[in-house]
């Protein structure tokens, strides 16, 4: 027996000392430490020894044992230690070249808002900004458009309470600054808008910049003047414009405004649908009714408004036919702008 307990501590000892990795390690655990390993028989063997032996013979069974669990741990430390010096030399190219942080861009709407305020700024306009939770009363009443006028089927609203919506527009604004302030106004509200209204070239939500002019002998003149200016800046072509007779309640006489195609330039293409012209705002001379709610004498003062959408003027400018790509968020298309 105490042979046997001798030539088993050796045997352990030599194969532990040839382990060079975790699995070999554990294989060696499970064959001489673990429950059913060798040490674990030759500690039931000890039943059979006489009684004046098992004393001595377990006590020396049981410390070689321990030794053997003892140079075990030792074995593992040694085997982590280096594993995680090979692990960090190992993956640690120093002469890879860094990972540049990834900048940042506008999104494109807010390039074309930036850009269709700074023309503006240029010629003269001053930029205000509303509330998107506005009254019924700016959104319709002041604007010439009472309940119950067709006019407001136009607009899709998503209603708040009664008389609070989210706003249809951005001529809401024409009648916030003119009831405080008096003319000579030269004014741009870039902002979001709401409707009720969700396919390839509507989305619930999306931006408009209202402009307006209030001063003594504004004309129409004046107003196809501004937006020729606006349109030249914009899409940095000569192009010219066309005014086709409209209806808005709040401006009289009103106007759709296209520009000639600036993909084709006229000739006809798809995203004009082959009519060479594209429909880029709707305007007109303000209505002496939306003058006489804000308090200003229709006989002294005239002007003129426009409103534009925004995410049309970027799917004009980038020849883009489904509007909904602004708002999936998938960098690949947005990072182009
Ligand atoms: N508010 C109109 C709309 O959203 C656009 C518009 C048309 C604004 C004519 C104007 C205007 O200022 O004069 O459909």
């Amino acid at each position: 027996m105490e042979q046997e307990i001798l030539t088993l501590q050796s045997s352990a000892k030599e194969l532990l000392a040839s382990v060079e990795d975790t699995a070999q390690l554990e294989e060696f655990r499970i064959r001489y430490l673990g429950r059913k390993g060798q040490f674990s028989s030759l500690m039931k063997g000890l039943a059979k020894v006489s009684k004046e032996d098992k004393p001595r013979l377990g006590q020396m069974a049981n410390s070689a044992k321990k030794e053997m669990e003892a140079l075990f741990v030792v074995k593992q430390q040694t085997l982590a230690a280096t594993n995680n010096t090979t692990a960090s030399h190992g993956t640690l190219d120093l002469t890879l070249p860094g990972r540049r942080p990834e900048k940042g861009k506008l999104h494109p709407v807010t390039q074309i808002m930036n850009e269709v305020c700074s023309i503006f700024e240029s010629l003269g306009f001053s930029v205000a900004e509303g509330p998107d939770v506005e009254h019924d009363h700016y959104n319709f009443e002041a604007l010439n458009i009472p309940a119950h006028h067709p006019a407001r089927d136009m607009h899709d609203t998503f209603y708040i309470s009664d008389s609070i919506l989210l706003r249809t527009h951005t001529s809401p604004m024409q009648a916030r600054i003119m009831e405080t302030q008096q003319p000579p106004l030269r004014v741009i509200a870039p902002g979001k808008v709401y409707r009720c209204d969700s396919d390839i070239t509507h989305t619930p939500m999306f931006h408009q910049v209202e402009g307006f002019l209030v001063d003594r002998d504004v004309s129409f003149a004046d107003l196809k003047g501004v937006l020729t200016v606006f349109t030249q800046k914009m899409f940095k072509k000569d192009l010219p414009l066309r005014f086709r007779p409209s209806f808005f309640p709040f401006t009289e006489p009103s106007a759709e405004v296209d520009i000639a195609c600036v993909i084709c330039e006229g000739k006809g293409c798809r995203v004009c649908k082959k009519t060479g012209w594209l429909e880029i705002l709707g305007a007109g001379m303000i209505d002496p009714e939306v003058f006489k709610m804000v308090g200003y004498n229709p006989e002294k003062y005239s002007g003129f408004a426009f409103g534009l959408g925004i995410e049309r003027i970027a799917m004009l400018k980038y020849g883009i036919d489904d509007i909904r790509l602004y708002y999936e968020n998938d960098l690949r298309f947005l990072s182009q702008f």
